[in-house]
């Protein structure tokens, strides 16, 4: 996991110039997606990996009660001067970080998988403690099919930048692999490695740790072919899907 610090920060400065490119709208909608997936009143949050804390910002916005957990310092100083004040952002690693409280939903989004699988059963347990008796957890995971066919694919994350990104798969760990570099600085290249797991891999896993996978909600995928991207994807067919997970 010594990798994560590091491609992230990165990440961040390579994107920094294009962030306010981003409409708002959009997460307002991925908040709005999030309020839909928990399906009752709820309002205490704690987010897990927040980035930016863009999406802990909409939620907050809409009157909940947020705590984002992110590992990067300098994440965490953008989110601090961007964000609402009501926000609570902590610079912090979710695997040895001391949260006493509990939480109606709690929220990681895009980026499960960092360590191996002894890890992310740590981390579930964890996630277990942090939720209230009655509270949901929605954690969106990779999946391997995807990974595996879009193989040494090449893109531009953004139009406003020089930064080039490809994807890989790690056949035999069944990692997702992802190398982000400058144009014109080949030799300076940062990887994220992150686990991937199917729908049914992933319900062990949870079962382990004494959750209870209510509902997978596929998200989307790009057909690398006509260049398109679907939002909702087949199962086992999207980037990633988000599943919904309580006490069992
Ligand atoms: C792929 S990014 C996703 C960011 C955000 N959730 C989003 O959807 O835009 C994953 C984030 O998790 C953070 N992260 C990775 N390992 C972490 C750890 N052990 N503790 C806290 N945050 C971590 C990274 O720094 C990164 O910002």
């Amino acid at each position: 996991m010594q990798w994560t610090n590091q491609f992230y920060k990165n990440q961040f400065l390579f994107l920094k110039s294009s962030v306010e490119n981003i409409p708002t709208a959009y997460f307002e909608r991925e908040a709005q997606k999030i309020t839909e997936q928990v399906g009752r009143p709820f309002e205490t949050v704690l987010e897990l990996g927040a980035g930016m804390g863009n999406i802990a910002n909409q939620l907050a916005l809409l009157g909940k009660e947020v705590m984002a957990i992110e590992l990067v310092k300098e994440l965490t100083e953008h989110a601090k001067k961007y964000c609402d004040e009501k926000m609570t952002i902590i610079c912090g690693d979710f695997y040895t970080i001391n949260i006493e409280q509990q939480f109606d939903l709690l929220i990681y989004l895009d980026g499960f998988g960092v360590g191996n699988d002894e890890n992310q059963l740590r981390l579930l347990k964890r996630i277990y403690n942090w939720l209230s008796d009655d509270g949901y957890a929605l954690i969106d995971i990779y999946e391997p099919n995807y990974w595996r066919h879009v193989y040494k694919e090449e893109m531009r994350p953004t139009e406003y930048t020089k930064i080039i990104r490809q994807y890989g798969f790690d056949e035999e760990n069944s990692r997702m692999l992802d190398t982000w570099w400058h144009m014109e600085e080949k030799n300076d290249k940062y990887t994220q490695s992150l686990a991937c797991y199917t729908a049914e891999e992933i319900y062990d896993m949870c079962q382990q740790a004494n959750l209870e996978i209510v509902t997978y909600y596929p998200n989307g995928a790009m057909n690398f072919k006509t260049w398109t991207y679907c939002d909702i994807a087949p199962l086992h067919h999207c980037i990633s899907y988000r599943i919904k997970v309580r006490k069992k």
